[in-house]
């Protein structure tokens, strides 16, 4: 087993038991916690969480309670983001993660309400996690801007606004670093965080994860094009039919293709730059980059 797969078995687990326990103990409606249970436990890649605890483990620190808290507070998120993102009056989709999305099995109404559950819970969480008190705040702080207007739920509006037109390539870049790019520059920067790191390391993890989160929404527009609604669990060839504007679309699938490995190239470099510190071991980092890759 290489050390990504192990880390990812063992540390992922520990963040769904979170999740898990956390919704449990919080949600006093049942059919509510039915819902945000159903989106949670239909799995996904976990890469956000994975992303931030792989950064706590790359300055070889132990990942405490506060840590695994964190990281699922963020996959929190991220999973409210796709219930609503897959509603009717947004992609409207029928398919997530392998399964009917939540509003075809609990209604819009509930979907609605089980997103906006996760949302808060997620911020609720953070608040009672056992991380130190000026390092809580600044998490707290970081993940609303990530989270929000000034992230992906701008990015998700951009993203809406933006259907039917064409856009050009940097208004393009602008929506990807929101709606995608911002949580995922979450993960990087509260695993240096959580990791004790200075101001300086810390702008440097923003500066690779800056690259992964672009990566990651042009994969993902890649993969709507060349791959399979089985081996996604969600429905392909959605973008050209909602008119979204896409990288593949603007430049086409080898310009889009270039542009991925481009951005991961640049990440790369930065990781290399970070492996300079003795107290970094960039290799989990670079395997977990390795997954950014078509
Ligand atoms: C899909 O995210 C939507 C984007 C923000 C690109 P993921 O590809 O991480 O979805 P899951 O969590 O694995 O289902
Ligand atoms: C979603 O982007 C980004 C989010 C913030 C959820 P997409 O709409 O492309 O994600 P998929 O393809 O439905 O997973
Ligand atoms: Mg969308
Ligand atoms: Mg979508
Ligand atoms: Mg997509």
């Amino acid at each position: 087993m290489s050390r990504l797969t192990t880390f990812q078995t063992k540390e992922i687990q520990q963040t769904e038991t979170e999740m898990v326990r956390f919704v449990r103990e919080h949600t006093n409606n049942q059919r509510l916690q039915e819902s945000m249970l159903y989106s949670i436990d239909a799995g996904g890649k976990r890469i956000r969480p994975l992303l931030l605890l792989a950064t706590i483990a790359s300055f070889n620190k132990e990942i405490s309670l506060g840590g695994y808290q964190t990281a699922a507070a963020l996959e929190m998120i991220h999973t409210y983001s796709l219930i609503h993102d897959d509603l009717p009056a947004m992609d409207n989709d029928d398919l997530r993660r392998g399964k009917p999305t939540n509003h075809k099995v609990y209604g819009d109404a509930m979907a609605i309400l089980a997103g906006d559950g996760l949302l808060t819970l997620a911020f609720e969480l953070v608040s009672m996690a056992e991380i130190e008190p000026t390092e809580k705040v600044l998490l707290l702080q970081l993940l609303a801007k990530a989270s929000g207007t000034h992230g992906m739920v701008a990015g998700q509006a951009a993203d809406m606004q933006a259907e039917g037109n064409k856009l050009s390539i940097e208004e393009l870049m602008a929506i990807h670093q929101r709606k995608t790019g911002a949580l995922i520059r979450f993960a990087v920067v509260a695993g240096g965080i959580l990791a004790n790191q200075s101001e300086g390391t810390l702008e440097k993890l923003d500066q690779l994860a800056k690259h992964l989160g672009l990566a990651f929404q042009i994969r993902d527009d890649l993969l709507d094009v060349v791959s399979t609604t089985e081996e996604l669990g969600k429905e392909t060839n959605r973008d050209e039919l909602l008119e979204k504007s896409t990288y593949p679309g603007l430049l086409g699938l080898e310009g889009a293709k270039k542009a991925l490995t481009d951005e991961l190239t640049a990440a790369e470099a930065i990781l290399n730059e970070l492996a300079l510190l003795s107290t970094f071991d960039a290799e989990l980092l670079k395997e977990v980059c390795g997954l950014f890759y078509l």
